[in-house]
C-alpha cells in the first residue's frame, strides 16, 4: 500500500474560463486568470492498495461516485506504470458543487495527493496539466496567489497549463463569498459547457474577446490597479452569464439573493467602497476589496436578504502534501 495526502485551496477566476478547444485532455477554448483563496480548501487521501478490485472514493463522510475519478486515475496509473486500485477520501471545508470551486480543489489535492501516492514526483507545470483534465479550472489550484491559465495552441495540451503571476503577499486582495445556497447545482460547469449543438450564438464573440480581456488583467495586475482589475472581473463575470443564458436551454445560475447581493455590491461601490463581484455557475456572490474593507462588505452582504451565511478569505498558497 503507497498513500499521500494533499491539500489545494479553491480559487475563482477573475477573467472566466468557459467552453473548450477540440482534441483530448479537456483544453480550454480561452485562457482564464484566477486568485486561489485561503480559507476554501480540500483535503484529499489517496491509498494505492492491492486489495482492493475497484476505486473506491468517499467524499465529506459519504460515498461518492467514482464515474469522473477512474478515468482521471487511470491516466496517473499509467504515467506510473501501476494498475493497483485506490481508495480516495476527500473533504471540503465549504459546500460541495455549489458554485465555490469544488471541483478546481477536489481535482487539485487529489493531482498532488494520488502522483505521489502512484509514486511519481511531477513537477508544477506537469501537475497543473494533469489536474486540467479532471477538471479545467483545477489547473490552477496547484498555484497559490494570482494565477494565469493558458489556452494553449498544440493539439497534445502541452501548452495548456497554469502560472502564477503574483504571490499572495505581492498583492494582498481580500474576496467576500456570500453564500445564498447550498444546495449542489443542478448542472455542473463540465457538462453546462461541454454541448456543441447547445452553444450560445454568442460562443464565437466569447472566444474572440478573450485575448484583449487576459490582456487588460495582466496590466492591472502589473499595475496594482484594483479598480481596473474589479471592473474587469465584474465584466468578464456578466459576459459569462450572458453566454450561459443563451446556451440552448438557458443556464440559469442565480437566485433572487443572487441578485440583491450584485446591487448590494454596487450600491456599496457607488457609496465610495472599492468592492466588485464575481459569480461561478452558481448561485454565491463573491465580492473582491482591498483587505481594509472586507469587514463592512462581509457586514453590507450579511444583511442582503436571502443571504445564508458570508465567509472572508484573503489569497491561499500553492496546492501541498500534508504529513
Ligand atoms: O473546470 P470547471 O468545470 O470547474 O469550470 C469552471 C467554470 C467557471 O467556474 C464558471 C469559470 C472558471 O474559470 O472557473
Amino acid at each position: 500500500m503507497t498513500q499521500a495526502t494533499a491539500r489545494a485551496h479553491s480559487n475563482i477566476a477573475l477573467i472566466k474560463y468557459w467552453g473548450k478547444r477540440a482534441g483530448p485532455g479537456n483544453l480550454p477554448a480561452v485562457g482564464s486568470i484566477s486568485v486561489t483563496l485561503d480559507t476554501l480548501y480540500t483535503d484529499t487521501r489517496v491509498v494505492f492498495d492491492p486489495a482492493l478490485a475497484a476505486d473506491r472514493a468517499q467524499l465529506d463522510d459519504a460515498p461518492a461516485d467514482t464515474t469522473r475519478l477512474t478515468p482521471f486515475l487511470d491516466l496517473i496509473r499509467q504515467r506510473a506504470g501501476i494498475d493497483t486500485r485506490a481508495a480516495i477520501v476527500s473533504h471540503n471545508n465549504f459546500p460541495t458543487g455549489a458554485g465555490l470551486a469544488s471541483s478546481a480543489s477536489g481535482f487539485a489535492a487529489l493531482t498532488l495527493a494520488a502522483t505521489r501516492a502512484a509514486g511519481l514526483d511531477l513537477d508544477r507545470r506537469e501537475l497543473s496539466m494533469l489536474a486540467r483534465q479532471g477538471s479545467g479550472s483545477a489547473a490552477r489550484s496547484i498555484f497559490g496567489g494570482l494565477v494565469e491559465m493558458h489556452r494553449g495552441e498544440r493539439d497534445d495540451g502541452s501548452d495548456a497549463y497554469a502560472e502564477p503571476i503574483l504571490a499572495p503577499e505581492d498583492w494582498p486582495l481580500d474576496v467576500v463569498v456570500a453564500i445564498t445556497d447550498t444546495a449542489s447545482k443542478k448542472i455542473n460547469s463540465s457538462i453546462g459547457m461541454s454541448n456543441l449543438d447547445q452553444r450560445s450564438d454568442y460562443y464565437d464573440a466569447w472566444v474572440a474577446h478573450s485575448e484583449s480581456d487576459l490582456a487588460g488583467m495582466r496590466e492591472a495586475i502589473a499595475a496594482r490597479d484594483f479598480e481596473t482589475l474589479g471592473a474587469l472581473s465584474e465584466m468578464s463575470c456578466l459576459k459569462l452569464h450572458g453566454l450561459m443564458l443563451s446556451t440552448r436551454p438557458g443556464l440559469i445560475y442565480w437566485n433572487p439573493a443572487t441578485v440583491a447581493a450584485m446591487h448590494a455590491v454596487r450600491d456599496l461601490r457607488d457609496a465610495g467602497t472599492p468592492v466588485y463581484f464575481t459569480i461561478d455557475a452558481g448561485p454565491q456572490v463573491k465580492a473582491l476589496c482591498p483587505p481594509s474593507h472586507s469587514a463592512e462588505v462581509a457586514r453590507a452582504l450579511a444583511a442582503v436578504p436571502g443571504v445564508l451565511d458570508t465567509r472572508r478569505t484573503g489569497l491561499g498558497p500553492a496546492a501541498y502534501l500534508l504529513p
